[in-house]
């Protein structure tokens, strides 16, 4: 039984993972209303994506904000009023203390450039590189309190090749990203996949390990 679900989406770049997501809906294939894209960047261009398509914006720049807990709260004070099924970090810099993880609980989602649990933080390319793996890949998870560390729902790896450099990997990582949150959100939206108390069911299956996706 499919369902309209209410994204919010939080972004601090490009935003080609939020634009992703626009063109799964806008193509039928997403049922979901993205209700607001959310910025801590002013600049970021993902903010263009979304007024093109002509999805409400907040630019929340955590440099007006005294300290981490009061940009959160502001933060809190407006999805509240939203009421979002889910919170979607695509490609969201900064991170979010435990007081807003706990509030919006089992809601937010965030893709991450790696094969997690390897490779949590920044620059994920290049540390794979210089570690001479032989392969990278994407997670979502479910955001808990603690640095990409939540529950693994889907994952895609791909081959590092010999001379290839972080550009290629992001480049890799990035096609599949762009086909995992429109599926991931669609299981949702279907109701497949349900996020209760920190676990997640896949088919009415307590999930033990992340979906593999299949491109
Ligand atoms: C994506 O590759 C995403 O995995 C990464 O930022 C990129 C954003 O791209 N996220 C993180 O590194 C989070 N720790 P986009 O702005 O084009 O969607």
């Amino acid at each position: 039984m499919s369902r309209t679900i209410k994204l919010a989406v939080l972004i601090s770049g490009n935003g080609s993972n939020l634009q992703s997501i626009i063109d799964a809906i806008d193509s039928g294939q997403l049922d979901a209303e993205i209700k607001t894209v959310i910025s801590n960047n002013r600049s970021a261009h993902g903010l263009v994506r979304a007024t093109r398509h002509g999805l409400p914006t907040w630019v929340l720049e955590h440099r007006d904000f005294e300290d981490r807990d009061r940009f959160d709260d502001a933060l809190q004070h407006y999805l509240a009023a939203i009421e979002p099924d889910y919170i979607v970090l695509a490609g969201f810099m900064r991170i979010l203390g435990p007081r807003f993880i706990e509030a919006f609980a089992d809601k937010i989602l965030n893709i991450h450039p790696s094969l997690l649990p390897a490779y949590k933080g920044l620059n994920t390319h290049q540390r794979a590189l210089d570690n001479n793996e032989r392969e990278h890949g994407v997670s979502i998870h479910l955001v808990t309190a603690k640095l990409d560390d939540g529950p693994v729902i889907l994952q895609a790896g791909y081959p590092i090749k010999p001379g290839d450099k972080a550009a290629d990997l992001q480049r890799r990582g990035h096609r599949l990203e762009h086909q995992m949150y429109p599926q991931l959100l669609r299981w949702l939206s279907d109701q497949s996949l349900v996020i209760k108390a920190g676990q997640i069911f896949y088919k009415q299956a307590l999930l033990e390990n992340p979906i593999q996706f299949k491109p």
